[in-house]
């Protein structure tokens, strides 16, 4: 019944169901602040400076919001996936309460700027709940009680937290919180651009950004130098411009890209009520209801697992089906799509000033629309030299604060030798092109090269160098999304190898 129900999905996310203005033209020679990257953090940036007197540029590869931003599941909740009793341990109740004060602030930004620039995006306040594992729970009194424990420390803190012994959907333990939110994001992020563009600002669509030059200032778009007194870099991955290839690479090795996979379908049962319904689960499942028209409507996400290292994509979504449907019974699924999430070792986002004048925001988990909202407030403040509360602690030079973050970040870097150096130690598969199912990519090898051969639905052959542009791993194809992943870092390209996310810049080689 799964297989059935998702073969007749759409392959996009909710948000993409409406088709949003395009924003091209003519780009400038010379404004007060460049923003690479058309997100919820590079266009809140840029609201915000335009609104205290900046002429902003935003320059985005794609379409805004191309990336995680219309990828996400739209949940804005202060609830970071760090549990609250354990950034508490790490870096102490004064700072686990600045980190979810920040999520509450960003929250509270979307409401306002939303009201204040007119944009329709369906912004609603929901109850949150944190719960003990929707199915399947090995140890419920275990984590019954850690809720139990997160609920009094948040309480303490002054968040409108309570425990509770029965939540929806599956009547499970868990912590219940005010005044969270939904909103449609697409929706939010078209409006903003909207009101950027105009009285010297300007948004701009499908620009290629290359390398930055320092005297003077600028960032090179599209083969022109745009010259700029301040640089934000909103792209998730750091690009090698900011700070040369080394200091790229190094920062690369603090972040970790995971792939998330979404559901999202009508449900008839009105019982289950609009709201952001979490699991403690790991990796963990996350659920948003919320009503569209008349219909009340679920997305539904989880089977986390780091980008590339899992060839058998489809079984991820099916998975992902099953456990939907012992939570939410009545949902009908039409659509899938796929995300990625970026987390770092000690459970918090680097966001703030990596060089002088050049700013950059990442690593925000599965909070990334209030982190990315925080970030541009930051970013905001750092540009007009009013340092926000959140700057030391989210530092990008910070070290790990703890030995379990240090630990993860160990664990986590393994992957680039082992994966680089097994590719290379495993035989070469010399079957032939033919035995390529249509739709379906493989590496083989053709004339000594590892080649990334994708038979697309026509029967016609796309072929490209299975060698990642980044740092030379061997990329992988995923079945479910059609495309090219990196298991050493997590770059993701397109069959014909244009990237469609970091930390590689360069699309795959093609072959002849
Ligand atoms: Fe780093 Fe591919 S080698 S993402």
């Amino acid at each position: 019944m799964t297989t059935t129900s998702l073969a007749r999905a759409i392959d996009e996310s909710l948000w993409r169901a409406s088709t949003p203005p395009h924003f091209t033209g003519a780009l400038p020679t010379e404004v007060d602040v460049a923003v690479v990257g058309g997100g919820i953090c590079g266009l809140t940036a840029a609201y915000l400076l335009k609104q205290a007197g900046k002429r902003v540029a935003v320059f985005e590869r794609a379409r805004l919001g191309a990336g995680d931003s219309g990828n996400t599941s739209a949940h804005l909740t202060y609830v970071t996936d760090e549990r609250i009793t354990r950034l508490a341990k790490q870096f102490g109740n004064d700072a686990a309460q600045l980190v979810w004060r920040g999520g509450a602030v960003a929250i509270d930004l979307i409401e306002s700027l939303s009201r204040a620039a007119g944009i329709a995006c369906g912004f609603q306040r929901v109850p949150g709940y944190l719960c003990a594992p929707f199915v399947d729970d090995p140890d419920a009194v275990a984590s019954r009680e850690a809720l139990r424990a997160d609920a009094e420390l948040a309480r303490t803190l002054g968040f409108a937290a309570r425990f509770v012994e029965f939540a929806p959907p599956t009547s499970k333990a868990a912590i219940a919180f005010a005044d969270q939110a939904v909103f449609h994001p697409l929706d939010y992020l078209f409006g903003l651009a909207s009101a950027i563009e105009g009285d010297g600002s300007i948004v701009r669509e499908g620009c290629d950004v290359g390398a930055m030059i320092e005297d003077p200032f600028a960032v090179i778009v599209n083969g022109e130098n745009v010259v700029c007194s301040d640089l934000v870099i909103a792209t998730h991955t750091p690009l090698v411009g900011i700070r040369n290839l080394l200091g790229a690479t190094v920062f690369q090795s603090k972040l970790h890209l995971y792939s998330s996979y979404v559901l999202g379908g009508p449900i008839a049962d009105r019982s289950l009520m609009p709201g952001l319904y979490c699991d403690t689960a790991n990796p963990y499942n996350y659920l948003r209801v919320h009503d569209r028209g008349s219909a009340r409507y679920a997305i539904f996400g989880g089977q986390d697992n780091k980008t590339g290292q899992v060839t058998e994509t489809e079984e991820c979504f099916e998975r992902l089906a099953e456990t939907l449907l012992r939570v939410v019974p009545s949902v009908q699924i039409e659509r899938r799509w796929l995300g990625q999430v970026i987390e770092t070792s000690d459970g918090l986002p680097y966001i703030g000033e990596v060089s002088p004048h050049q700013y950059i925001a990442t690593g925000f988990a599965g909070n990334g629309l209030t982190f990315g909202t925080l970030a541009g407030l930051m970013i905001q403040g750092a540009i007009l030299g009013r340092p926000t509360p959140w700057q030391e602690l989210l530092d990008p030079d910070r070290k790990p604060h703890s030995l379990g973050a240090l630990e993860r970040l160990v664990r986590e870097n393994i992957d680039y030798p082992r994966y680089y150096i097994a590719d290379r130690l495993r035989p070469h598969d010399a079957s032939g092109v033919e035995n390529i199912p249509r739709g379906r990519g493989k590496v083989i090898s053709l004339g000594g090269q590892r080649v990334a051969v994708h038979r697309k639905d026509d029967g016609d052959i796309v072929k490209v160098s299975a060698v990642c542009t980044h740092m030379g791993c061997l990329v992988r194809w995923n079945d479910a999304e059609r495309s090219w992943d990196c298991p050493c870092h997590g770059s993701r390209f397109t069959p014909e190898g244009q990237v469609i996310g970091g930390p590689a810049e360069a699309p795959l080689e093609k072959v002849e």
